[in-house]
């Protein structure tokens, strides 16, 4: 461990704060102005405000410019926030939006060579080097998670794999075959492969890999724990969002393993308070909200990611640090009005010794009070191997720990393994919310 900034795969991560910092304002007022002046949007946001480019004198004027938010990207669909013409886009990506119509976002040239940029970067700080095998697991398509892994992969001059998400057979027959160094896949896919290694009478230790780049859904300390004692790796953490450019804004450095460096020369973070709007100073938890400074194709300015977590001082490198999403203002489930985020019953879920990180939480009304139900796994070493009041009294046990922890109640039901549902692509399905709406 240490705090003195190391070498990373490009000098200005390294840079002195002085150094970001400027490069920091010029890129900004480019960027304000090429979204002002281009995208017919932001003029109009601007122009509301009261607030032209050139207001933008230091880096803390930015709080004068108007936030953007999901809703602003949905009623310009699909390709109103871009800011140059259709001819200098060579790619759009989509985000799976859960309801109404997905988020479209496009890219220049210069911004997939950025994108490529920051990714092997970001592979570099997990411990990446350009000898080694990577198994991109991530979903190809639409989603930025396989080709933006795939393009930084490369740029970094390693071998890639473009596996692309789902056959989880085909998956392990790959890692036994091709023995890759490195895999990048959700935290939560990467255990139903070790679950299928096992099950084909693999260990899952012995097996080549030596990094797991994990992220595009929130994970914990614990789960970080369970995969690296799974695999016997290092599991580092990757941040980003469609909106801002997809996977590569933040990744974890595997010597410190302390959150995750924004590559603040291209994304400018601040932190905000969700009710107020109003930002709040490094350190503090709230609602992370980005800038981008260097993007062509469609800027973002003060774009709402709506993801809790605070900004730290950088340690193995001179950019910031984010602490680990700890959840989203917008997927706090209220419980009989009590505030829980599905992490913090994760958390509780790989405290038991019986259980596994496979589970799923429902909600339901029970008369006017809301119900939660939790489907939990147990572990592949003690499945079936369980008497029904051992399973029951497993139940019990995470049911007294939620009700103490997080002071609500639910009903845990304790199940074999392979019996609650599983995301082969994609993102886990981690909360079947069928309350009524409204
Ligand atoms: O999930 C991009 C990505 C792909 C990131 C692969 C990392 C790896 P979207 O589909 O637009 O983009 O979803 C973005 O996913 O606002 C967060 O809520 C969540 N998210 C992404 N990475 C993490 C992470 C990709 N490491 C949304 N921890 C974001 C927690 C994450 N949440």
């Amino acid at each position: 461990m240490t705090n003195k900034p190391q070498a990373g795969y490009e000098p200005i991560e390294t840079a002195s704060r002085d150094e970001i910092s400027a490069l920091q304002l010029k890129r900004l007022k480019w960027s304000l102005g090429h979204a002002y002046n281009n995208v017919p949007h932001y003029k109009k946001k601007f122009d509301a405000a009261g607030v032209r480019p050139d207001h933008l004198k230091t880096l803390s004027d930015l709080k004068k410019f108007p936030f953007t938010t999901k809703e602003d990207l949905r009623q310009n669909y699909p390709f109103g926030m871009f800011a140059v013409p259709m001819e200098q886009v060579v790619r759009v990506h989509a985000s799976s939006g859960t309801t109404g119509k997905p988020v479209v976002v496009g890219y220049t040239k210069a911004d997939i060579d950025m994108w490529a940029n920051v990714m092997a970067r970001s592979i570099y700080a997990a411990g990446g080097r350009s000898s080694d095998i990577v198994l991109v697991s991530y979903g190809y398509g639409l989603f930025t998670g396989g080709l933006g892994a795939h393009y930084g992969a490369e740029r970094l001059g390693a071998t890639v794999i473009p596996m692309g998400g789902g056959q989880t057979e085909r998956q392990v027959q790959l890692i036994q075959d091709f023995k890759p160094d490195i895999i990048m896949v959700t935290p939560s896919y990467v255990l139903v492969i070790a679950e299928e290694m096992e099950r084909q009478g693999i260990d899952p230790k012995k097996c080549s890999l030596r990094i797991g780049i994990h992220g595009a859904e929130p994970w914990t300390e614990q789960m970080r724990k369970e995969i690296e004692a799974r695999f016997d790796m290092d599991a580092v953490d990757i941040y980003g969002l469609s909106e801002v450019i997809g996977p590569g804004v933040a990744n974890e450095c595997v010597e410190t393993k302390d959150g995750l460096t924004l590559w603040e020369d291209h994304f400018y973070p601040e932190i905000i308070d969700p009710n107020s709007g109003e930002p709040l100073p490094d350190g503090e938890l709230g609602e992370l909200v980005f800038t981008s400074l260097t993007k062509e194709g469609m800027p973002v300015i003060r774009y709402r990611t709506r993801d809790l977590t605070r900004l730290l001082p950088g340690t193995a490198r001179s950019m910031r640090r984010m602490g680990k999403i700890t959840g989203r203002s917008d997927d706090m489930l209220i419980i009989r009005g009590v505030n829980v985020f599905p992490s913090q019953i994760e958390e509780l879920i790989l405290k038991q010794a019986r259980l596994a990180a496979i589970y799923q939480i429902h909600l339901s009304k029970e008369g006017p009070m809301d119900k939660m139900d939790i489907y939990v796994e147990l572990r592949p070493e003690v499945s079936g191997k369980l008497s029904p009041a051992d399973m029951e009294a497993a139940g019990h046990e995470l049911q007294h720990y939620i009700k103490s922890y997080i002071g609500v109640s639910t009903d845990v039901h304790v199940l074999e393994e392979g019996k609650v549902e599983r995301t082969v692509v994609g993102k886990a399905r981690r909360v079947v919310d069928k309350r009524p709406k409204g």
